[in-house]
């Protein structure tokens, strides 16, 4: 089934010509490389308590607890390969003079694909961080032996690098895709249930400042009724069709 592009078609020749495109993407652009999404059918939290995997509080209670929890999702994202919506990013920002990838996703499949620097607003679930001396390190390409794991330095417990509810997202990745949503052009919110703040709010930052705002979601979300346009079919099929339109190879 090929995708109507045409709400987006008037601002083409404006993004080849150098006016910026932002992009929020969520769970559901790593849906079809077969991750779970967060919430809905098969969704993460459907029959298990964020506040129990995903919280600070929950880590200092049972670190093995939420350690299996993330070795689990590990295992899946090892597995996991870029699908058609990563790879069409990708080859965006080779068309594009001016683009920015924004992503709530912590699988790191938008690198994968080629994406460039995407920003990691949530971290990356294959890193990671003492939480006393606050070292940085890419995970072992499989599992740990033991649980939980200690910091080779400081023999403080390490953590998953990702951003668990009630923590402040990173501040310079927040000042960015701020700065991003608002000075951009043309913003898609994809793959996205827009329901987790702050990153919810960059596409009304976004149409605050004056961008064009489209969602990309097979369902409607709360940002819907800001969107100047709605794709309602998967993210490979939109983001393909556009990259396709734009020249992209
Ligand atoms: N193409 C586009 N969108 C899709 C697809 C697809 N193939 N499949 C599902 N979706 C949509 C769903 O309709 C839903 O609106 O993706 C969205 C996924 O929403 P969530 O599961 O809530 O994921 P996300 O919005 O990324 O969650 C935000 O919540 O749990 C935290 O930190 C976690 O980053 C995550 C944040």
């Amino acid at each position: 089934m090929s995708v109507d592009l045409a709400p987006l078609v008037p601002y083409f020749s404006d993004l080849r010509g150098g006016r910026p495109l932002a992009a929020l993407t969520g769970a559901g652009v790593s849906a079809e490389s077969g991750l779970p999404t967060f919430r809905g059918a098969g969704g993460l939290w459907e029959g298990r308590r964020a506040e129990d995997l995903a919280t600070a509080e929950a880590f200092a209670n049972d670190p093995v607890k939420v350690w299996r929890f993330y070795e689990w999702r590990r295992e899946k994202v090892r597995a996991a390969r870029p699908n058609e919506a990563h790879l069409a990013f990708a080859r965006l920002e080779g068309v594009l003079p001016r683009m920015t990838l924004i992503t709530q996703n912590v699988d790191g499949l938008h690198q994968a694909a080629g994406s460039r620097r995407p920003i990691e607003l949530h971290g990356n679930i294959m890193r990671d961080r003492c939480r006393g001396c606050g070292t940085v390190t890419a995970a072992a390409p499989a599992p740990f032996a033991t649980l939980p794991p200690r910091c080779p330095l400081c023999s403080e417990l390490l953590r998953p690098d990702v951003v668990w509810f009630g923590e402040v997202l990173p501040a310079g990745s927040w000042h960015e895709a701020e700065t991003a949503a608002e000075g951009s052009a043309v913003f898609l919110v994809v793959g996205t249930s827009s329901v987790v703040a702050p990153a919810s709010s960059l596409g009304l930052l976004a149409a605050r400042a004056g961008a064009h705002l489209f969602e990309i979601n097979p369902e409607a979300t709360p940002i819907a009724p800001l969107a100047e346009g709605v794709f309602r079919t998967s993210a490979s099929e939109v983001m393909s069709a556009i990259a396709n339109a734009l020249g992209a190879r």
